[in-house]
């Protein structure tokens, strides 16, 4: 078996048939696959392992919460946290962005302060500071991208004022898949005084993050785009900041003391985990992590769709770095006369899944005048055969409908 025969071996639903065709997978930004080691650990757990955490005595309680503990561990470990009590679980990057935006904006944010917000961010790392700025009456500063979709750091040092107190952006945009210069963000943000938040959730499962040699100050991502259970999350912050941070949801496990009219939190990470967890798919950060590590780095695939893609008549990339080695497997584009959702329709009858529309992102797609793209997003699992087939059958989608 070649090595990536073995790794599709992992993935069940890589076996698949979708109207008669062998699957082929390409919407792993919206969400991976999961490998046979995930799914095995979330049934032991629900099986053989389920008691609440941190709070019994009994021996399966000791279990379930040792479990839980090892994989803030592993994810310490994964992104190199200085500590582990800087990594808060939630239930995926979306709650990670709303805890730090209120955290942040109880915490840091006055009136008359202004956060700067890049203009190819997901909903979820710009809603959050909108409704920030509704409350607490500060300003959003847009971060523009070029015309090519890339962020220039020179531009964001242009955008600090003495009001700037938080920079927001991706690891990489889900939409035009270009890993930013964050280590040169993080120089100016610590350069002017001001915290640097990153949405990894789509950079961190093709790129090793080490959140210290970075500089940055938050880092959110979600297990469910790593080959991990929906419905986990991670919130890594700085422990000062975190520790300045007022708790964001109220109830068990995250207070010290509780009295009838005030209570006193927990330390850093229970602050942030109120009530019961989830029991059975937090462990399965473990596997994930573990299969994110062993996945082959072969860049091959990447290479031959972004240049064949850029032959196709009519048809508009969007996410063009000045080097091909920022660009993740995840390719965004419009074709003249022939609409996204169509294109995408007419590929899922030849067993090719791909996502289509707004993307998330709707600001995204005013800055480049259209209603909406098509995306393909490879994942290390998807092979050459794949793309090439991807690619034929997208050139005939296209003569269809023309
Ligand atoms: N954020 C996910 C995507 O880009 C849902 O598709």
């Amino acid at each position: 078996m070649s090595a990536i025969e073995e790794i599709r071996s992992c993935f069940p639903q890589l076996s698949r048939k979708v109207y008669g065709r062998p699957l082929v997978y390409l919407d792993n930004a919206a969400t991976s696959l999961r490998p046979d080691s995930v799914i095995k650990r979330w049934t032991e757990m629900s099986s053989y392992s389920t008691a609440n955490l941190h709070r019994a005595v009994h021996h399966i309680a000791a279990e379930a919460t040792e479990a839980y503990e090892n994989a803030r561990d592993a994810v310490a470990e994964f992104i190199n946290a200085s500590a582990r009590e800087e990594v808060i679980f939630t239930s995926g990057a979306t709650e990670s962005l709303n805890f730090a935006a209120i955290g942040i904006g109880d915490a840091f944010i006055n009136e008359g302060d202004e956060i700067i917000v890049s203009e190819a961010e997901h909903h979820s790392d710009l809603v959050p500071w909108q409704m920030l700025c509704h409350r607490r009456g500060a300003r959003m500063v847009r971060f523009p991208v070029d015309d090519n979709g890339c962020l220039h750091p020179e531009r964001l040092r242009s955008l600090i004022t003495p009001r700037t107190k938080l920079v927001c952006v991706a690891h990489a945009s889900n939409v035009l898949g270009i890993v930013n210069p964050l280590r040169e963000f993080a120089r100016i943000c610590r350069q002017s005084g001001v915290m640097l938040l990153v949405d990894g959730a789509q950079g961190i499962v093709h790129q090793k993050l080490d959140v210290q040699e970075t500089g940055c100050d938050f880092y959110v991502f979600s297990g469910h785009k790593m080959y991990g259970a929906p419905g986990t999350g991670v919130l890594w912050g700085r422990r000062e900041l975190l520790e300045a941070m007022p708790p964001v949801f109220g109830g068990g496990e995250m207070i010290e003391k509780v009295g009838w009219e005030s209570s006193e939190w927990a330390p850093l990470p229970r602050k942030f985990e109120a009530g019961t967890q989830d029991i059975s798919a937090v462990p399965c950060w473990i596997p994930a992590i573990r299969m994110t590590e062993t996945m082959p780095q072969d860049d091959s695939v990447r290479d031959f769709v972004f240049s064949a893609l850029q032959t196709i008549p009519g048809l508009r990339l969007y996410g063009i770095p000045v080097d091909v080695k920022d660009k993740l497997p995840l390719f965004s584009f419009t074709v003249d006369g022939a609409h996204h959702e169509d294109l995408a329709l007419i590929l899922d009858k030849m067993g090719i899944a791909v996502r289509s529309g707004q993307m998330c992102a709707e600001p995204l797609m005013e800055r480049f005048g259209v209603t909406g793209m098509l995306r393909a997003s490879f994942a290390p699992y998807n092979t050459m055969q794949e793309a090439e087939y991807f690619l034929s059958s997208l050139r005939k989608a296209i003569m269809m409908l023309k």
